[in-house]
């Protein structure tokens, strides 16, 4: 392995290494399709020169140069006008948040991929701020490397080039009529205590909700510091709600088509950034506007979120047409569901669009329900039955319950549950007008306003 302060050669062989050869996935026969021209800065001539060997056999992606530091690098980027700039971080003579901020100054359409030894929230912050697109920690792996490269040119902008001609629009341009806009409903699920089911219950009603209906389901992980719905659903963080914040302003259906990754059951995912650290890149502002267009979009929104009542969760259940408010029959977790009810109670939130889901039903509980009902002063709409094996069994196989158990009780109660929740949504559709639904409730602004909640 490469010392701390260089790229790891892994999963792919360098010259002179058996196996070696332009084989990388992805790569592309030269002059087939444009290739994504990269400019490398680093201080240390070694990092420079593993970096191009990395990038030497991957078919889309040329090395148009290299620099050895940060001044250097602006004049080259200004010559040169690179696709991605690879930029360390560290350099003696301008470091490369500095310089990073001058060369899109200089090329404007230069995409940026930070490199550095620290991956500490600063660094990646301020690497953000001053425009760059991705950050990758050193070690990396080749893969992690192409990867994050790919996958920022494909993001980057669409600024194409006005036509010489201006062309007259296509005549299904025309004469098509104006599309109805679409309302999709969010469902967030909820829980004031951690662990008591909420990525399970979300991974398993938006399956079962697409499966009902034939509807289209989006899988949103707004749990965004340690999402789980990636691992519960085997899905690799290759794109996140991480790399929509840079282009939250362009935001539209072919970026989130693009950022949200397929599941098998036809379920589209968009999941929680890769470190826990990269969740502070995301502000209340991106979660309503990527709410907002998942509704133009898909009929049924599902969002996993945390335990806390934060800014960006109070915007996500703002944001949603029900609640679901998970809870199990413990002490702590009935008493924080009660508070959560004095919160939304006070901040005038209507108390009917949070629907009681009471996971981990045991019959040989001890708690019993009219008990949790009078201490919540609100009524359980449903019950998931307690099935520690098969609930355990899926979340370490990646296979959800409705695909790899679908006959086990728990299961069922999931499904039963998504039919109630659809029932009720399509009342609800019926009994309130269009205007109405999609206004946010304004949870935020109230919670400032509340006496009781400061
Ligand atoms: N009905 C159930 N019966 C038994 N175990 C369950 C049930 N639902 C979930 N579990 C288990 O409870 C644990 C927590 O589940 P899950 O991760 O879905 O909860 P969470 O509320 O999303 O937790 P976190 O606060 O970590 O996000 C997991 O081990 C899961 O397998
Ligand atoms: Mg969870």
């Amino acid at each position: 392995m490469a010392s701390l302060q260089h790229p790891v050669p892994s999963q792919r062989d360098l010259p002179g290494i058996p196996g070696t050869g332009a084989k990388g996935q992805g790569s592309r026969g030269m002059g087939e399709e444009k290739r994504i021209r990269v400019l490398i800065v680093d201080d240390i001539p070694e990092t420079r020169e593993n970096l191009q060997k990395l990038l030497q056999f991957e078919g889309d992606i040329e090395v148009i140069g290299t620099a050895a530091g940060g001044a250097e690098s602006i004049e080259m980027a200004k010559e040169l006008g690179p696709d991605i700039v690879l930029m360390d971080i560290n350099m003696p003579d301008l470091d490369g948040i500095t310089a990073a901020e001058a060369i899109l100054q200089v090329s404007p359409h230069t995409q940026l991929v930070m490199m550095s030894v620290q991956s500490e929230a600063d660094y990646l912050r301020r690497s953000m701020l001053a425009g760059a697109r991705e950050f990758l920690t050193k070690p990396f792996t080749s893969d992690e490397l192409v990867t994050a490269i790919r996958r920022v040119y494909r993001l980057q902008p669409r600024i194409e080039a006005p036509p010489l001609i201006q062309r007259a629009p296509p005549l299904e341009e025309v004469s098509r009529p104006p599309q109805p806009e679409k309302r999709g409903k969010a469902i967030a699920l909820y829980s004031p205590k951690g662990g008591v089911g909420c990525s399970t219950i979300a991974t398993n009603l938006a399956i079962a909700l697409g499966e009902e209906g034939k509807k289209k389901v989006a899988l949103v992980d707004f749990s965004l510091q340690f999402g789980d719905l990636g691992v519960l659903l085997n899905l690799q963080p290759q794109s996140t709600i991480a790399d929509l914040v840079p282009h939250i302003e362009e935001l539209d259906d072919i970026l989130l088509d693009e950022v949200m990754q397929a599941h098998s059951s036809g379920v589209k995912v968009l999941l929680a950034p890769p470190r826990p650290e990269m969740a502070d890149l995301v502000a209340p502002e991106h979660m309503r506007k990527i709410l907002a267009q998942l509704k133009s979009i898909y009929d049924y929104i599902i969002v996993d979120t945390d335990s806390s009542l934060s800014d960006l969760i109070l915007t996500v259940l703002d944001g949603s047409d029900k609640i679901l408010l998970v809870i199990a029959p413990d002490i702590p977790t009935i008493k924080n569901a009660r508070l959560f009810f004095e919160v939304m109670e006070a901040l005038d939130h209507p108390l009917e669009d949070v629907i009681l889901v009471l996971n981990k039903v045991d019959r040989r509980g001890s708690i019993q329900e009219e008990n949790i009902e009078a201490s919540i002063k609100h009524p359980i709409a449903s019950r998931i039955s307690n099935d520690r094996e098969a609930a355990l069994a899926a979340a370490n196989q990646g296979i959800p319950l409705l695909i790899g158990q679908k006959n086990r009780p728990i299961s069922q109660d999931i499904l039963a549950l998504a039919h109630q929740l659809r029932e009720e949504l399509e009342k609800v559709e019926k009994a309130i007008p269009e205007e109405a639904v999609s206004e946010p409730r304004g949870l935020i602004r109230r919670i400032f306003r509340s006496p009781g909640i400061r």
